[in-house]
């Protein structure tokens, strides 16, 4: 490895399965996957909300080092928010990865980068890890913009934070236009995108940060095509939505390392 940037292939569920499918679908992740996949790539899955408790019995009855992830946070720790849920609810449920500022919070619900910012801030404050999206439109790729549209919300939702702090966080680069479409970038064009952010977090924060900061590609990450983006120097890791749902597919994307 170039690196020693352990990779992290998260499972974004989205808004699928209720609590008794949760568990069987990570009943059946945890059995797919053995040790030596967990010394190769940490593994997360993000299930909705309701599901995490059920989740996190099953991992911890059987010690799975599957880390739990949840997909959206509120960025108070309590309070009058109704429908919402804190950043210190979530830490109690032992869990690890905060999605934050997924391009579907973005377009769908309106979230600014002030308050992506603010979310990984409180997930920090929290003890836990945020997993910051960025990523552009396909107008903005093909009017050139591409570059700058990543660039500004990285500065923007990374805004105030230390040279520290951000080389322990990660940032998924998900192109709009690659999720959940079956159009996947080209390991060239994803490679050139997270090389980019890596270029910006270094000027910004310095070499250790750029070095440590983990970036994941995400947009229509599937079996056949993991093991390719997962072998671009600057791609960290993958957060997977639709081929995460199935475990199969799921714990076969994990062990990319396998088929590279
Ligand atoms: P997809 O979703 O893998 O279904 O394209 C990725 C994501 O939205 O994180």
């Amino acid at each position: 490895m170039a690196n020693d940037r352990k990779p992290l292939i998260s499972g974004n569920w989205k808004m699928n399965h209720n609590h008794f499918e949760a568990i069987q679908t990570i009943q059946k992740l945890a059995y797919a996957l053995e040790s030596g996949d967990y010394a190769a790539v940490d593994v997360s899955v993000h299930p909705p909300f309701t599901d995490i408790r059920s989740v996190q019995t099953v991992l911890q009855a059987d010690d799975v080092p599957i880390a739990l992830g949840a997909q959206n946070v509120h960025q108070a720790d309590s309070g009058a928010y109704t429908g919402e849920v804190s950043p210190s609810m979530l830490a109690k449920l032992d869990v690890t990865y905060v999605i934050v500022g997924h391009s579907e919070r973005r377009e769908l619900f309106g979230e600014t980068d002030e308050v992506v910012n603010a979310k990984a801030k409180a997930v920090l404050a929290a003890g836990m890890t945020p997993i910051v999206c960025v990523g552009e439109t396909l107008e903005e790729r093909n009017a050139g913009q591409a570059e700058s549209k990543v660039a500004g919300q990285v500065a923007g939702s990374l805004a105030g934070f230390s040279a520290d702090v951000v080389a322990a966080l990660v940032v998924a680069y998900e192109p709009i236009w690659a999720i959940g479409t079956g159009e996947t970038a080209t390991p060239e064009d994803a490679q050139q995108m997270c090389g980019y952010i890596r270029g910006l977090v270094g000027d910004q924060w310095g070499s250790a940060a750029a070095g440590g900061v983990r970036i994941q590609y995400g947009g229509s990450v599937k079996p056949g095509n993991a093991p390719e983006l997962m072998g671009q120097p600057d791609i960290d890791g993958a957060l997977v939505g639709g081929a995460s749902l199935d475990p199969d597919d799921f714990a076969r994307i994990v062990r990319f390392p396998l088929y590279q």
